[in-house]
C-alpha cells in the first residue's frame, strides 16, 4: 500500500502551536519516524543568522497572512482581549486558550528576537505594561504571576509575545526556546545590537531545512 501523508489544518489560531500531519495508511516506520524525530540544539552567532538562518526564512516565504487578518480583524475578531493601534508601540492581545495569549505588534517589519534593537524598547515596554494591566482586568491575574516571554526560533516570523499564567505548563515556555521579556529588555537597555551579535541557541528537528542549512555549512 502507499501511505499517503496529509496535512492537518487546525482552526488559525491553534497553526502555530500544533503542525500536524496525518499519516494513512501508517506502518511502524512512519509512526516512528513522526513521533521520535531527533531533535538537535543549534548554535547561531550573529554571522550565521545572517549567513544562514535569514537566507533560509526568506526563500521559504513563510505566510503570516492569518496574522495580518487577525490585526486587520478579518479573521477570530472575538478573540481579541484588548488593543493599542498605536502603528509603532501597538499590538493586538489575542487569546489562543484561556491562560495563553499572544501579543501580536502592529508593525511588520519586525520578523523576530533577532531584528530587536533599543530602538523597539518602547513597543516592549509598552507590551509589558498594557499587557500586564489588561490581563488583571479580564482575567484577574496578577503581574507576579504572567510569565512573559519570546520563543527563538518563532514558529512565524511576525513579532509576537506569549503570555501564560505561571501555573500553566505552556508548550515552548522550556529554557531552549524561551526568551523573557524582562530579559530581553535588560539585555536591550544595556547594548542596542545585544540581539544582532549574541549567539543564540535552539532546537530543531532533524527533518527541519533549516538544520540542513547548518549541516551543510559544517555547523553541527
Ligand atoms: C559568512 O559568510 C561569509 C561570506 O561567504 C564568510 O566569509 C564567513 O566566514 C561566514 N561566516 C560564518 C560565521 O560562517
Ligand atoms: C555588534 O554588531 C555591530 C553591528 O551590527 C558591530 O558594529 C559591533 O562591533 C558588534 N559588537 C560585537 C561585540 O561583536
Amino acid at each position: 500500500k502507499i501511505a499517503k501523508i496529509y496535512l492537518v489544518l487546525f482552526p488559525m489560531h491553534l497553526n502555530h502551536i500544533f503542525n500536524s500531519f496525518l499519516v494513512c495508511p501508517a506502518t511502524e516506520k512512519h509512526v516512528k519516524k513522526y513521533l521520535h524525530q531527533e531533535v538537535f540544539l543549534v548554535e547561531e552567532s550573529g554571522e550565521d543568522y545572517r549567513n544562514l538562518t535569514l537566507p533560509y526564512i526568506s526563500s521559504q516565504s513563510f505566510s503570516v497572512q492569518w496574522v495580518h487578518n487577525i490585526l486587520e480583524k478579518k479573521a477570530e475578531a472575538d478573540r481579541i482581549v484588548f488593543e493599542d493601534p498605536d502603528p509603532d508601540t501597538g499590538f493586538v492581545l489575542f487569546q489562543l486558550q484561556d491562560l495563553y495569549l499572544i501579543a501580536i505588534v502592529h508593525r511588520r517589519d519586525v520578523k523576530s528576537l533577532r531584528d530587536l534593537t533599543s530602538e523597539h524598547l518602547p513597543l516592549l515596554t509598552n507590551i509589558r505594561s498594557k499587557g500586564e494591566d489588561a490581563i488583571q482586568r479580564q482575567y484577574g491575574i496578577p503581574p507576579r504571576k504572567l510569565c512573559m516571554y519570546l520563543h527563538y526560533q518563532p514558529s512565524y516570523y511576525h513579532l509576537h509575545v506569549h503570555f501564560t499564567s505561571l501555573e500553566f505548563d505552556a508548550p515552548g515556555c522550556r529554557v531552549e526556546r524561551a526568551h523573557l521579556l524582562s530579559d530581553v529588555i535588560q539585555n536591550l537597555q544595556a547594548d542596542s545590537s545585544y540581539y544582532r551579535n549574541c549567539s543564540l541557541a535552539f532546537p530543531l528537528r532533524a527533518d527541519d531545512g533549516l538544520l540542513l542549512r547548518f549541516k551543510e555549512a559544517g555547523k553541527l
